[in-house]
C-alpha cells in the first residue's frame, strides 16, 4: 500500500466496504487516512474546544460538524443562511416564538431531524439557554426596522443581542458567535435602530471578543422590504413617494450573497474571528436610481413625488406618538418609517478600509439581474409580459 495516495485508497475502500470492513478490523488505518477528505466543506475554526465529528463528503446528507442555534431563522435572511448551513449537512437549530408555521419553509431544507424547530420566549433566560444548550456555533439574525408597543428599537437590537453573547460566553462550547448589524450602525448614526445595533456591536465584542460581526446593506431578494414596498406602493397609487429628492446613496446587496458571506466566515480557518464585515453589493445607487430600476423591472412609468424631509419626518410621527399611548397596535409603519426616514438622511455605503466580501472569498452579485427578477410578479401582463431584465442585458453585465 505504500505510496497510494489518499483519495485512491479512499476510492479503493469506498468501491469494496466489505472489504474496507474486515482490514479495518486487522489493521486499522493510520490516522491520515480516517481524516476527511479536503472537500469537505465544514472547516469551522476550532479554538480550545474539542474537535469536530465530521462524516461524508459534504453534501446535506453528511455531517458537517456544525450545530447551529440560528435565531432570527424565521426572518428574510434567515431562509437563506439555513438553506446554506443544511446544505452542508449542518444541525440547525431554529428558536421560534410565534406560531407553528413560522418556521414550516425551514423543514425542508434539510434532511428528517436536520432542522430542528424549537419553541423559546425571547425574554426568558433559560429557554434561550436551552435552545443553546446543543449548539457549538451562534448566529444572531434577530432585528426589527420599526418599534412596537412590546419591544423597543433597543431591546431587540441591541439587549437581546448582548443577552445572547453573554449566554454564549457562559456556555464555554460556543466555537463561533456571529452578529447581523447592519452597515450604517454607529453610535451616531441618526437612525435608533441603528445606534441600538452599533451598541450590539459593542457589547457583543467586549463579552466574546471572537464575535464575527457582518454589517450588510440594505438587503435585496424575493422576500425585501424595499423593493417589494415601493413596487406595491407604486402599483397601488401610480406613484412613489421620494423621501428627500432620493439622492441619499445606498449599497444594496442581494440576501444570499449575504448568507455566503455568513458560511463563508464559518468555513474559515477562524482569520474572521473578530472581525466587522461592511457587506454592500458591487454598485451604490441613489435612492432614485434604485427606484427607477424597481419601474423599469416592474414595466411601469416612473411616477415620483418628491416629499422632503421634515414633511415626510411630520407624516411619520403621529404613529410614533401614539405607540405607547394608545391601548391598541397600531399598524406596521409602511412608507413613511419615522426611523427609516432618518436612515435616509445619510448615505449608507461600505466605508475604503473595510473588510468586504472580497475579505471573504464571495464575489456579491450585480441586482440588475436575477436577483430582482422576483418583481417580474408586479408587471401589470403578469410576469411573462415582454422579456426579463437579464435578458435584456448582456450576460456580462451581471
Ligand atoms: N432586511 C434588510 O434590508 C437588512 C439590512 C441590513 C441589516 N439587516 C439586519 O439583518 C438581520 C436579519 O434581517 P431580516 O431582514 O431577515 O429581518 P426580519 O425578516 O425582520 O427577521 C427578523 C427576525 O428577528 C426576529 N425578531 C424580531 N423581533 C423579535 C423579538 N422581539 N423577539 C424575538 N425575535 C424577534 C423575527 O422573529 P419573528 O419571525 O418571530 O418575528 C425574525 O426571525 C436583522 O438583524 C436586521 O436588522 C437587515
Amino acid at each position: 500500500m505504500q505510496g497510494c495516495s489518499r483519495r485512491s485508497w479512499q476510492q479503493f475502500l469506498q468501491s469494496s466496504p466489505a472489504l474496507s470492513a474486515s482490514l479495518k478490523s486487522v489493521h486499522p488505518l493510520p490516522a491520515v487516512y480516517e481524516t476527511h477528505d479536503v472537500r469537505y466543506s465544514s472547516d469551522i475554526a476550532v479554538k480550545g474546544v474539542g474537535h469536530l465529528v465530521r462524516k461524508g463528503t459534504g453534501g446535506r446528507s453528511s455531517v458537517s460538524g456544525i450545530v447551529a442555534t440560528v435565531f432570527g431563522a424565521t426572518g428574510f435572511l434567515g431562509r437563506y443562511v439555513v438553506q446554506q448551513l443544511a446544505k452542508m449537512g449542518s444541525q440547525v437549530l431554529v428558536p421560534f416564538r410565534g406560531s407553528e408555521d413560522s418556521h414550516r419553509h425551514l423543514k425542508l431544507m434539510g434532511d428528517l431531524g436536520q432542522i430542528v424547530p424549537m419553541k423559546y420566549n425571547p425574554r426568558d433566560e433559560d429557554s434561550i439557554k436551552a435552545v443553546m444548550a446543543k449548539a457549538n456555533v451562534v448566529l444572531n439574525l434577530i432585528g426589527r426596522d420599526h418599534e412596537t408597543r412590546n419591544f423597543s428599537f433597543e431591546e431587540v437590537n441591541h439587549a437581546m443581542a448582548e443577552q445572547l453573547a453573554v449566554i454564549a460566553k457562559e456556555h464555554g462550547g460556543i466555537m463561533r458567535f456571529i452578529q447581523v448589524s447592519c452597515l450604517g450602525a454607529s453610535s451616531t448614526s441618526p437612525s435608533k435602530m441603528w445606534r441600538a445595533k452599533a451598541a450590539a456591536e459593542e457589547a457583543i465584542l467586549r463579552e466574546l471578543p471572537e464575535a464575527t460581526i457582518m454589517k450588510p446593506g440594505v438587503m435585496i431578494g424575493t422576500e425585501d422590504r424595499i423593493l417589494n414596498k415601493w413596487a406595491h406602493f407604486g402599483k397601488k397609487w401610480s406613484f412613489l413617494p421620494l423621501i428627500g429628492d432620493g439622492s441619499t446613496k445606498i449599497q444594496p446587496v442581494y440576501v444570499v450573497d449575504v448568507a455566503a458571506a455568513i458560511i463563508a466566515a464559518l468555513k474559515d480557518d477562524g482569520s474572521s474571528m473578530g472581525k466587522v464585515y461592511e457587506l454592500g453589493g458591487p454598485d451604490v445607487f441613489t435612492v432614485h436610481e434604485l427606484a427607477d430600476l424597481m419601474f423599469d423591472t416592474i414595466r411601469e412609468w416612473p411616477r415620483y413625488v418628491k416629499v422632503p424631509f421634515p414633511i415626510a419626518k411630520a407624516l411619520a410621527s403621529p404613529r410614533e406618538f401614539l405607540l405607547n399611548k394608545v391601548p391598541f397596535p397600531l399598524p406596521t409603519p409602511n412608507i413613511f418609517n419615522l426611523d427609516e426616514i432618518n436612515s435616509l438622511t445619510v448615505d449608507t455605503v461600505v466605508s475604503e478600509n473595510a473588510l468586504k466580501f472580497a475579505d471573504l472569498g464571495v464575489v456579491p452579485h450585480k441586482l440588475k439581474g436575477y436577483p430582482i427578477e422576483f418583481l417580474t410578479s408586479y408587471r401589470k401582463g403578469g410576469p411573462a409580459f415582454g422579456s426579463t431584465i437579464s435578458e435584456k442585458l448582456r450576460s456580462s453585465e451581471f
